[in-house]
């Protein structure tokens, strides 16, 4: 059967990794978090003293770039995709209110991006790939065949946001989410590359009253319209 790419894109917190997921489980297809990649470096970042509250050294991060290996193996119990800094399983680490502080920044680096970018090109050669983030329908596949591109008010995602960092044990207000999810929005969007922008031909879908199971059925059949060349 024919594989093609889906590449999804949005803003923070719009549940793209959610619907990506169930996408790729049912399709059979690679599901690649983009994010995951921009937080792993920025993690190495924190890691190096690059980065921190009062001091970005980009330059010394840049030249550090080629030491920095980001790899994806399935976690087998889970099912899902993880990923490796130099070996290293930092699934856990990368989802940090901290790390989410800093990952803008960090991506609006165009030697950060030229890097990903590549690997991620590399990894969907073959198609039969979901990828999700914030310039895929735009720079990484703009010949993808199916690009949606996610959308939700401000308050639906800071709940969620709010949700799974509190279940995951992290002690934060409400408050400083919604001004991380506000600021990450800001310096996504306006940055000079690859800024966060939908793709002519992409399908806005917003999921602020939508269910998890309509979103995916909707996605889903126009993933299988395009695979049967239907459209
Ligand atoms: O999807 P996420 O929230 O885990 O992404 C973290 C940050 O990484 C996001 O605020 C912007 C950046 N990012 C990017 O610039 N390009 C991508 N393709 C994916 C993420």
């Amino acid at each position: 059967m024919k594989k093609i790419i889906i590449a999804i894109d949005g803003y923070s917190s719009t549940g793209k990794s959610t619907v990506a997921k169930q996408l790729a489980d049912y399709l059979g297809y690679i599901y690649v978090d983009t994010g995951a990649m921009y937080r792993a470096i920025t993690l190495y970042a924190m890691q190096k003293g690059y980065i921190s509250e009062n001091h970005f050294d980009k330059k010394s991060l840049v030249n550090d770039l080629q030491n920095i290996q980001i790899t994806f193996k399935l976690n087998s119990k889970t099912g899902k995709n993880e990923v490796y800094l130099n070996g290293k399983n930092v699934e856990k680490q990368i989802r940090t209110l901290e790390v989410s502080k800093f990952v803008s920044p960090i991506a609006t680096i165009s030697e950060v991006r030229k890097k990903l970018v590549e690997q991620q090109q590399e990894l969907g050669k073959e198609k039969g790939i979901v990828m999700d983030g914030r310039d895929i329908g735009t720079v990484v596949f703009p010949n993808a065949e199916l690009k949606i591109f996610m959308t939700a008010s401000l308050e639906t995602r800071a709940k969620r946001r709010y949700k799974e960092l509190v279940d995951t044990g992290e002690k934060i207000s409400y408050k400083d989410i919604v001004d991380n999810v506000k600021e990450r929005d800001f310096i996504d969007t306006t940055r000079e590359d690859s800024p966060l922008k939908k793709a002519k031909d992409a399908i806005e879908i917003d999921n602020s009253n939508l269910n998890r199971e309509d979103q995916f059925y909707t996605i889903l059949q126009l993933a299988q319209d395009r695979i049967a060349g239907r459209i």
